[in-house]
């Protein structure tokens, strides 16, 4: 096929950038030299190997972004030369991701999250105060009019932008900077300030650290191509110090240094792969099933069955993924997990590739996760060097920052390099997945109970928690506690157990409510405190643990802006692809703005039975999770919380 390209020319950076990735040309015909007038008439790459290619669409062009600062019409068609794929399709992807640029925009930008864990914690003033000191935000449109004025006539170098929640709602209020050039760099700030982020623009601090300065915490990981700073190891959960409940999920995090292999070794680590390749594949696959272990992604599916289904299926190559996506607003224990004892997610997934069958594995980590990245890039490349992976490749992608690309099936289309809209099922992923394969795709949370599974046993495992319930969880407290963070507990402990745990709530604050699940989940009124977090007991009582987040909202919180910050993170991440809930989560959030603003209980009766209407086809008709649970908390506010009816304050 002859594809039209652009006429506009790379600049030398861009083509740079993309031969980093893909290697130099061959021939014109993959946008190299036009020279040899042979190149005209035969193509030395041919059509399948340059469609193979098509996988490499989103790195390249995150490579662009990263090196210039967006993607411009030169380097889009570059990108589509060297991979065989139509502008038209590529600008497609391109305009799909919130992290890639398609107009100019400065090469130094600060997303400040404005999501609803950091509105708990002061973002609403954040952004005032930079709206005040520094100017407008930019715009995430292909428009780059939303530039803050300058008094320069150069173009600005540096911008502002709101971001849906970053992960880091345990330092709320958050930021995450991305510095284009040369030597690109991404870092995470927690408990930013309006002064910091300043400063950041101004390109005096280019590295911050949260909580604690150890430098234990990084000096390992020397080959890391972007800057790291610490986590907030203070507000991990330490397990010993806590409650005395030692989990086995949380029991290196802040004890052992997640840069190193000997210290992973030491211990215990690699044990269970051992044992796994002792066993055999189908005695592993028969003791995560005997274990009863659930999806801790959010859909609860036993693991063991999707692990039996994917060894047994006749179709080859097998593939194995773990769902690093985490964008599920009020969620960050993957990154706690990813960041803090890497080696543990390398060991599983190792574990779980020789139990399916599998040579090619991919992670999937969300590209606002860049210290989780490196972190695991290390600890992969570690572990392939000292001969543990046994010719298992494992590749990670980054998210291009798109919810729905935690989707399993989005996330396949993301990782084949098209954009991220979910597909229709069945086919199930066991059975054609990545790139129409059997593929197992589990979470980093459910993969990280993999190795003490196959160590302690599958019955050790079960012991904890309930029969339908097994095992610990992770619960991502945040909002107004006193100690925001990750905790490991049985399934069965109860929210108000949890919040105790999590130090209560701030000085002087009341309890208004607790979202539980994240914002596809459930908002919890304060006679739920006793609510016993396991699956049986949440859904007997209409709620879900979806991505164990346990959201404190006080009432120093406006709870209609929460409302509807929630609404308008599922009007800007729904794919589009689907009527209910393209058209659904607009009419939605529209509707919450008439009833916020709504003066008589007429006009608000009639918002709430559209906003009824609305919700119920989108929970019905909607092809993904997304549009399926997009009226979810909106609708619980309203039917437990009575938002919206007789004497609702707005505080
Ligand atoms: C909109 C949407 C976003 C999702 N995001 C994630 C995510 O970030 N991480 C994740 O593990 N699962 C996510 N899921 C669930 C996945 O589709 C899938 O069920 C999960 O990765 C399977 O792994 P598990 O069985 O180990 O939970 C999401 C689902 C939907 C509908
Ligand atoms: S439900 Fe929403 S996000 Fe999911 S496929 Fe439909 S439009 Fe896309
Ligand atoms: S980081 Fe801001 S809401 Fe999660």
């Amino acid at each position: 096929m002859d594809i039209r390209h652009i006429a506009a020319q790379p600049s030398a950076d861009e083509r740079t950038a993309v031969d980093a990735l893909l290697g130099p040309p061959q021939s014109r015909w993959d946008g190299g030299s036009r020279a040899d007038p042979r190149a005209a008439h035969a193509s030395v790459v041919g059509g399948r190997a340059s469609r193979a290619l098509r996988h490499l669409l989103l790195p390249a062009l995150q490579a662009l972004q990263a090196r210039i600062g967006w993607i411009s019409e030169g380097g889009l068609g570059y990108v589509c030369e060297r991979l065989n794929v139509p502008p038209a399709d590529a600008w497609g992807v391109a305009t799909f991701y919130a992290l890639l640029a398609t107009s100019p925009r400065p090469a130094r930008v600060v997303h400040v999250c404005d999501d609803i864990a950091c509105k708990c914690r002061g973002a609403d003033e954040l952004v005032a105060a930079l709206e005040r000191r520094v100017g407008p935000p930019l715009s995430h449109g292909t428009s780059a009019s939303a530039a803050p004025p300058t008094s320069s006539p150069q173009p600005p170098t540096s911008g502002w932008l709101r971001s849906p929640c970053l992960g880091q709602c345990d330092r709320a209020p958050a930021a995450f900077v991305t510095i284009a050039g040369e030597q690109p760099r991404e870092f995470s700030v927690g408990r930013v300030t309006a002064e910091q982020v300043i400063e950041i623009l101004n390109g005096a601090r280019d590295h911050t650290v949260v909580g604690s300065e150890d430098p234990a915490d990084v000096t390992s990981i020397t080959a890391a191509d972007v800057s790291l700073v610490t986590t907030d190891a203070g507000r991990v959960f330490r397990p010993g110090k806590d409650t005395g409940h030692d989990g086995p999920l949380l029991r290196r995090v802040g004890r052992v240094d997640p840069g190193s292999i000997d210290a992973y070794r030491a211990s215990g680590g690699f044990a269970a792969l051992e044992k796994a390749r002792a066993r055999g594949p189908a005695a592993v696959v028969a003791e995560i099933a005997d274990s009863k272990l659930l999806g801790r992604g959010g859909a609860a599916f036993p693991a063991g069955r999707k692990w039996e289904a994917v060894r047994t299926a006749p179709a080859t190559p097998h593939y194995v993924v773990c769902n690093a996506d985490e964008s599920e607003p009020g969620t960050f224990k993957d990154r706690v997990l990813l960041e803090e004892d890497p080696f543990a997610i390398v060991e599983a997934m190792a574990i779980a590739a020789f139990a399916v069958g599998c040579d090619r594995a991919f992670v999937y980590v969300r590209g606002e996760y860049p210290l989780a990245a490196a972190r695991l890039r290390h600890a992969i490349d570690a572990a392939r060097a000292s001969g543990l992976l046994a010719g298992l490749d494992i590749e990670i992608r980054r998210g291009g920052g798109a919810y729905v690309c935690g989707e399993e099936t989005a996330l396949f289309e993301s990782i084949e390099g098209r954009r991220g809209e979910p597909r229709n099922k069945p086919p199930f992923p066991v059975h054609a997945g990545l790139f129409g394969r059997p593929t197992l795709v589990n979470n980093v949370e459910t993969l990280a109970n993999v190795p003490h599974i196959l160590l302690d046993g599958a019955r050790a495992f079960a012991s904890a928690g309930t029969p339908q319930s097994a095992g610990t969880r992770l619960f991502c407290l945040s909002g107004g506690v006193r100690r925001p963070g990750v905790y490991e507990a049985p399934f069965g402990s109860t929210v108000r157990e949890m919040v105790e745990r999590a130090g209560g709530l701030l000085p002087g604050r009341t309890l208004r409510a607790i979202l539980l699940g994240g914002a596809a989940g459930t908002f919890l009124g304060p006679a739920d405190l006793d609510l016993r977090l396991t699956h049986e007991d949440t859904r007997a009582a209409g709620a879900a643990l979806g991505s164990g987040v346990i959201m404190a909202i006080d009432d120093s919180v406006d709870l209609h802006g929460l409302l509807l910050r929630i609404a308008a993170f599922f009007r800007d991440e729904s794919c589009g692809q689907c009527v209910p809930c393209r058209v659904g989560t607009l009419r939605q959030e529209e509707a919450l703005h008439r009833l916020t603003a709504a003066s008589n209980g007429d006009d608000a009766a009639r918002e709430l039975a559209l906003l009824e209407d609305v919700g119920a086809a989108m929970k019905d008709a909607s092809i993904c999770g997304l549009g399926q649970t997009a009226f979810s908390a909106i609708e619980s506010a309203i039917t437990r919380l009575r938002v919206f009816g007789e004497g609702d304050v707005r505080r």
